[in-house]
């Protein structure tokens, strides 16, 4: 099975990565992230109550999702601007804890590996829960300070005014959300690779892992 599971905490470099090493496979990505979000943006578009879990979940599962091309298009609308916005990253954390709506997920983000020449799957839990088969599983983690610098520069660069001490808390707060909820918390699985990324450019993130499928 051409499959390479990517997990790991905010701000560790998976998308970028998981987005080079496809490239260089000539994979297709499941940006699992990319659905917490969309769901968070029904939530805020569609008027649901944001603890109502079961509705949440329903009105999820009957969404017209489709990656095209860089776009993300969510009944008939381009949303991919919406989806990077700073609320739709809290609300998906604050969402993605329910159990209904990973449930209702699941076969979502499964169907992705059918009729590709292989997939690397970007998320918190492609390794322990949705692939739990992959043949490769890395967890990609990278000190806080040193993923706030990163998350920091990225601002910076696109012209956006930022704090670095609110980017560090909100990383720990995201952090605490992920890694202690009950449901598919974010832990790498038993045969994960763990690569340390705090001391590594991304270039050598992406060779060790395509290394590591070589072997
Ligand atoms: O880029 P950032 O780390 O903010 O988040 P993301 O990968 O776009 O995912 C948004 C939120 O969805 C995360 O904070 C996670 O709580 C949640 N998520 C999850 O629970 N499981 C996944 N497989 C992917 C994302």
């Amino acid at each position: 099975m051409n499959l390479i599971t990517i997990d790991g905490p905010s701000a560790s470099g998976k998308g970028t990565v998981s987005n080079l090493v496809a490239k260089a496979l000539g994979w297709d990505v499941l940006d699992s992230g990319a659905l917490y979000r969309i769901s968070a943006y029904a939530v805020q578009t569609k008027d649901i109550n944001p603890e109502d879990a079961q509705t949440i979940a329903e009105v999820v599962g009957k969404l017209d999702i489709k990656f095209q091309e860089g776009e993300v298009w969510v009944d008939g609308v381009e949303v991919s601007d919406i989806l990077r916005q700073e609320s739709t990253g809290k609300m998906a954390s604050k969402i993605a804890a329910y159990p209904e709506l990973r449930a209702a997920l699941l076969d979502r983000q499964r169907n992705f590996i059918h009729g590709v020449p292989g997939l690397v799957g970007d998320g918190r839990d492609m390794g322990t829960v949705i692939f739990p088969n992959a043949p490769l599983k890395i967890f990609l983690v990278a000190d806080v300070n040193e993923r706030a610098n990163r998350r920091y520069k990225q601002l910076v660069d696109k012209g956006v005014v930022a704090n670095y001490d609110e980017i560090l808390a909100d990383l720990q707060r995201r952090d605490d959300q992920d890694m202690n909820r009950a449901v598919a918390p974010l832990k790498p699985a038993d045969d994960a690779v763990v690569i340390d990324s705090s001391h590594m450019g991304i270039q050598d993130v992406v060779d060790s892992i395509l290394k590591e499928w070589a072997k």
